[in-house]
């Protein structure tokens, strides 16, 4: 059974610090170092739109001297046009390593247990893992370190972002709130895994967003409907609204306080103008670190964590 990234549950923290290392490494090389994945070819299969996840993807299989080749949902059908095992065994055949975006995470965990390539999660409805990560790597480039003291305070839904976001923090021994509505809260299931994987850490949920942002070091949120909750729009709009990151909730973390958004981002919606575009945002340079964290974990992935 290859070693897959499903979710941040699957790693441990010395993993979790050491891809953060290899992802600053290998942000260094500029061109494809030999050997990494040469020859070598990463699938793609979305079946919901992306930007950065996609093209961070496709880049970093170049420059570490593959190439990768993109799968449009509705093509594959997946479980649909044929099942998912016989889909992943015959495509284990043609592919070294395997990305996909998706609905359900059960679909990602099919794969992964049919496949004999690695299968990666470029965002499910339970978890975006290769974003947390990336968002730890831009916390550790900014702050200059990761620890207790470090508090990082999403703000929003408990969703697949809030939720990996939870995940990574854990590892990597920092801080986490989630300002969310009691009804957008984490679920259960989420907050009994969280328990088994990290006893001693507190899952910590405030409902009042000043008090969760209060001395916050990194103010981080997503949008109010993730992609699949587009009918959900208007009652979440008014559920979120006392959640929107302005200035003046902004104002209330420290002073030298980050702004991240995993983006896309919706303007006047969950974070203003004002925020987003501000000189405490450092979203561009939290985009570019998806390719950073894409070169070092398809670097693992395609070597140490599965050399036979
Ligand atoms: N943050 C993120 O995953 O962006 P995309 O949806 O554009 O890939
Ligand atoms: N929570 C969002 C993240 C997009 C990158 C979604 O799932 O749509």
């Amino acid at each position: 059974m290859p070693r897959h990234f499903l979710d941040l549950f699957d790693i441990t923290s010395a993993e979790a610090v050491m891809l953060l290392d290899r992802a600053e490494r290998l942000r260094k090389t500029p061109v494809a170092t030999p050997g990494h994945a040469t020859g070598r070819t990463l699938g793609l299969i979305f079946e919901k739109p992306s930007l950065r996840t996609r093209v961070s993807f496709e880049a970093a299989m170049t420059r570490l001297g593959g190439a990768s080749t993109f799968l449009k949902g509705e093509d594959v059908g997946l479980g649909k046009r044929e099942s998912i095992r016989d889909f992943a065994r015959v495509i284990s055949q043609y592919i070294d390593a395997l990305a996909i975006r998706t609905f359900a995470h059960s679909n990602v965990e099919q794969l992964a247990a049919n496949a004999s390539i690695p299968i990666i999660n470029a965002l499910s409805d339970d978890a975006h893992p290769c974003q947390a990560m990336a968002d730890l790597l831009t916390i550790r480039d900014t702050l200059g370190r990761l620890d207790q003291s470090v508090r990082v305070v999403f703000v929003g839904d408990g969703n697949n972002v809030a939720r990996s976001l939870a995940v990574a923090s854990a590892l990597l021994g920092v801080t986490f709130v989630l300002a969310s509505p009691p009804e957008y809260d984490f679920p259960e299931a989420f907050r009994t895994r969280f328990k088994q994987a990290f006893p001693k850490v507190p899952l910590t949920v405030e409902h009042d967003p000043a008090k969760a942002v209060a001395g916050a070091h990194v103010v981080y949120t997503d949008v109010w409907a993730s992609m699949g909750q587009e009918a959900e729009t208007a009652a979440r709009t008014l559920a979120f609204l006392p959640y929107q990151v302005n200035e003046k909730l902004f104002k209330k973390a420290a002073s030298d306080a980050i702004f991240l958004h995993c983006l896309p981002a919706h303007r006047g919606e969950e974070v203003t103008e004002e925020v987003l575009d501000g000189d405490r945002s450092f979203v561009i340079p939290q985009a570019a670190n998806r390719l950073h964290f894409q070169l070092a974990l398809l670097d693992w992935l395609l070597t140490d964590a599965n050399a036979s």
